[in-house]
């Protein structure tokens, strides 16, 4: 018999002010998935997953974790759901390990907190009050507490963001243990290298709503009806930078050459970021290839010109 999905949420809708923020988002999670939620800052991420945690009260729509309602089943819900916290949510003179003891308290089955933190890289803070954290501290904290219930559910919202390339791989690997001890993940970001390495299948939401959702390998294929941009920079490129660009559907860093899909207003951002750092862009390829669908994508202005030194190659064509 196939399962329910452990997350359900159908023509959810939240405004702020009569201004929506979250305008009929619908998507489901399978048992033990790693779900993304991915999209631009203010794109409704943290309002949609803030429903999920019964955080927020939707509305309309109809939001289930494992079958609850997690507004009128809040308690029930918090049992099987672990959620990052926010910062003003804990008390500046927690030390790490009470805070650990303390949230483990509030689950039935809760992990021993001690190897946790180990993982986390923070058994050395361990007796650090949480105000005398580090930002990267903080957020390794959060995670530890989110995950310290042993719950079914886990909802991670902008994890990674603030930590240095490093610490970040840690955490995603940390993540596919997780996953693969049958914890479903959802997962919120807006860097497209986090949501390809980690999720099985990402929702991209823009503007309140969902513009695809698709495997990550599916949203690769759709990207090829928007706009391939391709280059070798001079001197490397951060990938956060990379990350952060508007309209961006996937990157890849291969042997130092560089491939964004993205939309057509991509292509100027890729090209204002190489400026501002003083990097030339060497075989830079910029290709159209629209589909039906995407048409009114990539309707666009030819810019071949001196503003940019020339973008030196274009091809324009169906795929
Ligand atoms: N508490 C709030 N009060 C008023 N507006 C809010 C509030 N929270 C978020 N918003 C607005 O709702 C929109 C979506 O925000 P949010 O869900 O935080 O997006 P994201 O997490 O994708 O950045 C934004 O325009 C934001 O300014
Ligand atoms: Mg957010």
């Amino acid at each position: 018999m196939p399962t329910a999905p452990v997350i359900e949420v159908t023509e959810l809708r939240k405004s702020y002010a009569g201004r929506p923020a979250v305008d009929g988002v619908s998507f489901a999670v399978e048992e033990g998935e790693i779900f993304g939620i991915l999209g631009p800052n203010g794109a409704g991420k943290t309002t949609t997953v803030e429903c999920v945690e019964g955080l927020r009260v939707p509305d309309s729509g109809r939001v289930r974790v494992t079958g609850l309602d997690p507004v009128a089943e809040h308690e029930a819900t918090r049992r099987v759901l672990g959620a990052q916290l926010q910062e003003s949510e804990l008390q500046a003179k927690l030390t790490v390990h009470e805070a650990l003891e303390l949230y483990s308290a509030f689950y039935p089955s809760p992990l021993d907190w001690r190897p946790l933190a180990e993982r986390l890289g923070l058994t050395a803070k361990s007796t650090t009050r949480f105000a005398k954290l580090s930002g990267g501290q903080k957020q390794r904290l959060f995670i530890a507490l989110a995950l310290v219930g042993n719950p079914r559910v886990v909802v991670l919202d902008e994890l990674t963001t603030g930590l240095d390339p490093r610490a970040r791989r840690d955490i995603w690997e940390l993540i596919e243990d997780i996953r693969s001890n049958g914890v479903t993940v959802l997962l919120v970001t807006h860097f497209m290298e986090e949501a390809q390495r980690l999720c099985d299948r990402i929702a991209v939401i823009d503007k309140g709503r969902v513009a695809a959702l698709d495997t990550p390998a599916g949203l690769i294929r759709r990207s090829a009806g928007a706009t391939v941009i391709s280059f070798t920079p001079s001197a490397p490129l951060d990938d956060r930078e990379l990350n952060a660009l508007p309209a961006l559907v996937a990157v890849e860093n291969k042997d130092g050459r560089i491939t964004l899909s993205g939309r057509d207003d991509t292509v100027d951002a890729v090209l204002s970021l190489l400026a501002r750092h003083h990097i030339t862009a060497h075989q830079l390829r910029v290709t159209d290839a629209p589909r039906p669908a995407h048409r009114r994508l990539v309707h666009r202005r030819v810019r071949a010109g001196p503003r940019y030194g020339g973008l030196r190659s274009r091809t324009v064509g169906p795929p």
